[in-house]
């Protein structure tokens, strides 16, 4: 089997949904439940003896290696992160706790179990740590995409510890040689994401009538990625990635804010007109820049596309619209994740 650790999250409970509706083999699931987990993602595969869910941190050493010895996974998948830039501003410590002392933590106790392995399960095993393309830093209009031979810049305390991640699974294997993989992924989108992020922020305000809030000028730019597509690349490295190499995972699809928002709007306009007849896009509101903001982000993916035969399979507008399409179809999955603490924090960042 294999170990998950976020699988709770976004993306994480994505990859867990997908691979065991493809593969028999089954998921331990570790996640720590923090406000951006959300059980009710994974209600489909409650009762499926396939997955185990333990709740628990990747810092406690202790649990992970019970996991470990009780369970024998052949690979772990690291998802576990703090992820929200904004919230890196305000709070920076709990993204050097999981995202670096964490990180830490998992490494030594991966590391424990490996070496307790027989060679050839050795050999074959993998500790594949998800990470991003705000490492890399800000790119010109101009500037040829982030190749994997990019120099780390990271601008925000997030970027930072994502980065010191990386760094920390790299020496892991040059010194240690823990067979560790790395992918660093653009921004994406899709079913189950947590209301914060730019995009489900921009329909469940537009649908609630509330202001659609955009930083500065709106043209930063973002290289998007359908989740499932971001999945299907883990599961292509994972299974054909070079212990000790980064892959780099894009959906060649740069857009700024203000022309992501738009799309959505009109996505909207269509499937569900506003009572007033009005374009959603008349709830735009521009609002103060986020401090450091990185300007523009662009995955050159062909590495992975060479090495590895990965592309992803949806375009923006295939993958938004189905976007669209899913949170307008799944309003108690919304209303579940837009209570209690989600105020708090939309109060704290945007004000009341
Ligand atoms: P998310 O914030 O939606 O989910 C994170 C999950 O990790 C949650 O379920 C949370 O409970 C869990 N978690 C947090 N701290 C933990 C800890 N100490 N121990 C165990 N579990 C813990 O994040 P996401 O958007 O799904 O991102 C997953 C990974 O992918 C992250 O590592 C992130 O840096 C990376 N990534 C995200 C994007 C994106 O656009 N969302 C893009 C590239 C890379
Ligand atoms: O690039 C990969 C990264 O993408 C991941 O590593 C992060 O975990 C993930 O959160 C995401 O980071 P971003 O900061 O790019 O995503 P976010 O959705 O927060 O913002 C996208 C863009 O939209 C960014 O330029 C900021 C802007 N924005 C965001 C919010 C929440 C707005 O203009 N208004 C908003 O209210």
């Amino acid at each position: 089997m294999i170990l998950v650790t976020g699988g709770a999250g976004f993306i994480g409970a994505n990859f867990v949904l997908d691979w065991l509706s493809i593969y028999e083999e089954p998921i331990v699931n570790l996640d720590k439940l923090t406000y951006a987990g959300n059980l009710d993602t994974l209600a489909d595969i409650r009762n499926d003896a396939r997955h185990v869910f333990m709740h628990g941190d990747i810092a406690d050493r202790e649990t992970v290696a019970a996991l470990l010895e009780k369970y024998q996974p052949r690979a772990i998948i690291n998802f576990a992160a703090e992820t929200h830039v904004d919230r890196s501003i305000h709070g920076p410590e709990v993204f050097i706790k999981t995202n670096i002392v964490g990180i830490f933590n998992l490494l030594e106790s991966t590391l424990s179990y490996w070496k307790a392995l027989p060679p050839e399960r050795q050999a074959a095993f993998r500790f594949l740590h998800v990470s991003t393309d705000e490492v890399y830093g800000t790119l010109s209009p101009t500037a040829e995409p982030f190749t994997e031979a990019s120099p780390y810049e990271p601008n925000s305390p997030y970027a930072a510890s994502k980065a010191s991640s990386d760094h920390l699974v790299r020496a892991w294997h040059c010194t240690y040689g823990l067979p560790t993989l790395i992918t660093n992924c653009s921004n994406n989108y899709g079913p189950y994401h947590f209301p914060e992020k730019l995009i489900p922020l921009t329909i469940l305000n537009a649908l609630a009538e509330k202001p659609i809030p955009i930083y500065g000028d709106g043209k930063q730019v973002r290289d998007w990625l359908f989740v499932k597509d971001h999945c299907a690349a883990i599961r292509r490295v994972l299974e054909g990635g070079k212990a000790g190499e980064g892959y780099n995972v894009g959906g060649w699809n740069e857009k700024t804010n203000l022309d992501v928002v738009n799309i959505i709007c009109k996505l909207l306009d269509e499937a569900r007109p506003r009572p007033n007849g009005d374009s959603y896009s008349r709830l735009i509101e521009f609002v103060s820049d986020r401090p450091g903001h990185d300007r523009r982000y662009a995955i050159d993916a062909g590495k992975l596309e060479r090495e590895l035969g990965w592309r992803p399979a949806e375009s923006f507008e295939t993958g938004i619209k189905k976007t669209v399409e899913w949170y307008l179809s799944h309003q108690g999955w919304v209303d579940n994740v837009t209570s209690g603490a989600y105020h708090e924090w939309v109060s704290q960042h945007y004000g009341s």
